[in-house]
């Protein structure tokens, strides 16, 4: 295949790994995980949730990171010529163009939710959380959704900082800055949960997340864990695609795939329990959606020795997080730009930054003024972009990588890129070829009532 030249290459394995994760590692799973466990009935929705993660998630990053560094190109052109590579349709192109568009609809409320992280580490920082109980962490979370106009300079910040540094390129200071904030996170996070196993209701917890109780299985809650999966790996939009194809050649992308899943996985896991003992111990309601870390983090701060300084430390890591995160959402669509038109990286980054400020004014709304404006499916604005774009356009895009990468390509082209041994191989490639596609379709079939 012909190469594209001047393309910037992370420097080595761990720089991947750690942007891979860093962008796996999110809002997804430290806001998203818990209100989605709790809304969907607690361990059915987190052991269907680890199914898709082995079953199709694995096996889909290994895919996805395949197919990018095989094209050395953004999305769309690469699908483009591996399609011509493998004497297939133009038409491929579209996983690319889809991909786009869904990342720049995740970062619509993605950054929304981001700016209450932001608002959240002030909070913590003066002092708010002292004494904290539920009712009034409650009641602080509804009047600060009140105030669209808060949210939305929060909102504004958030884009400003994601687009300065995607205008800079793949940068090495960001890179540089995960390494000491990735860990940094994990250990903040493992002082929350030794917090809430003291205090807390852990064993109410645990056995909320983990007890089997398929009776609870809903075709909901199935479709929720199979777009969740998609969510946190940052799957099936180019994301890890265009981070793929900054990959270079000698690289195991099987070994990275697996360090990053169980990174991401865990955090989450962990999130989860912290939250949870949180949760059971004052009377809240696990399924109070969105709102339920802003419910529940401020008690467990607000009665912590040091909590003014932890919950500050918490929350900033939580923001580096979504921003290491929302940085992959729009990095498909600046090197699309940049590569096919003369636009400058900073000039592109300003267009997106133009599309996703007015959508997350949309979303923003959502919350309060425009609370019953009713989009797809009698969803709100917030409910459908996070549904059309989890539920819907990742695990499509995800199922046509898995056709593309098992039915299309020439074994000899993916089986060179992976360069794994051959049994692992002849495993991943049933997988990719029968077991994640049909997952996908099946729940796509049962969601639309087609199987019972
Ligand atoms: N995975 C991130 C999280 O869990 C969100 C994210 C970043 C994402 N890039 C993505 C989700 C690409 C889907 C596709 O917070």
């Amino acid at each position: 295949m012909t190469q594209v030249t001047h393309r910037s290459h992370w420097t080595n394995r761990w720089t991947f790994i750690l942007a891979t994760a860093g962008s796996a590692i999110g809002l997804g799973n430290i806001w998203k995980f818990p209100y989605m466990t709790g809304v969907n009935g607690g361990s059915a929705f987190v052991l269907v949730f680890l199914a898709c993660i082995a079953l199709v998630g694995i096996p889909l990053m290994m895919c996805e990171i395949m197919l990018g560094r095989r094209a050395q190109r953004n999305p769309v052109d690469g699908m483009l010529a591996l399609a011509a590579e493998a004497n297939a349709a133009g038409i491929w192109k579209w996983v690319g163009i889809m991909g786009l568009i869904a990342g720049l609809l995740i970062l619509g409320f993605y950054s929304v939710i981001a700016g209450w992280i932001l608002d959240y580490v002030v909070r913590a920082a003066s002092g708010m959380f002292k004494g904290m109980d539920g009712k009034l962490a409650q009641e602080h979370f509804a009047a600060f959704l009140a105030t669209p106009l808060e949210l939305i300079l929060w909102h504004t910040l958030f884009i400003a900082m994601t687009m300065g540094v995607v205008a800079r390129g793949v940068n090495a200071g960001l890179e540089q800055a995960n390494k000491i904030l990735m860990p940094a996170l994990f250990a903040i996070l493992l002082v929350l949960l030794g917090y809430s196993m003291a205090v807390g209701n852990f064993a109410d917890s645990a056995r909320f997340m983990f007890t089997p109780d398929f009776s609870k299985v809903t075709p909901g809650a199935v479709l929720s864990a199979l777009g969740h999966a998609f969510f946190s790996l940052s799957l099936g939009m180019g994301a890890v695609m265009v981070y793929g194809s900054y990959l270079q050649p000698h690289i195991s992308i099987a070994r990275t795939t697996m360090y990053v899943a169980i990174a991401d996985t865990a955090v989450g896991l962990l999130v989860g329990l912290a939250i949870f003992s949180l949760v059971f111990a004052n009377g809240l309601e696990p399924a109070a959606g969105p709102g339920l870390i802003f419910q529940t983090l401020p008690i467990a701060f607000g009665s912590m020795p040091a909590g003014s300084l932890m919950g500050t430390l918490f929350f900033v890591l939580v923001a580096f997080a979504a921003w290491t995160s929302a940085i992959s959402l729009v990095e498909p669509a600046i090197a699309w730009i940049t590569e096919n038109t003369p636009i400058t990286r900073k000039r592109a980054a300003l267009m997106i930054a133009m599309v996703d400020w007015l959508l997350g004014i949309a979303v923003v709304l959502s919350f309060n003024e425009w609370k019953d404006v009713k989009l797809l499916f009698g969803l709100n604005i917030f409910d459908t972009l996070d549904k059309l774009t989890t539920n819907i356009m990742l695990p499509l895009g995800g199922l046509l990588m898995a056709i593309f990468a098992g039915w299309v390509m020439q074994t000899r082209h993916v089986r060179e890129e992976l360069g794994i041994a051959v049994r692992a191989y002849a495993l991943w490639r049933f997988t990719i070829r029968f077991i994640s596609p049909l997952a996908i379709v099946a729940i796509f079939l049962y969601l639309f009532g087609l199987i019972k």
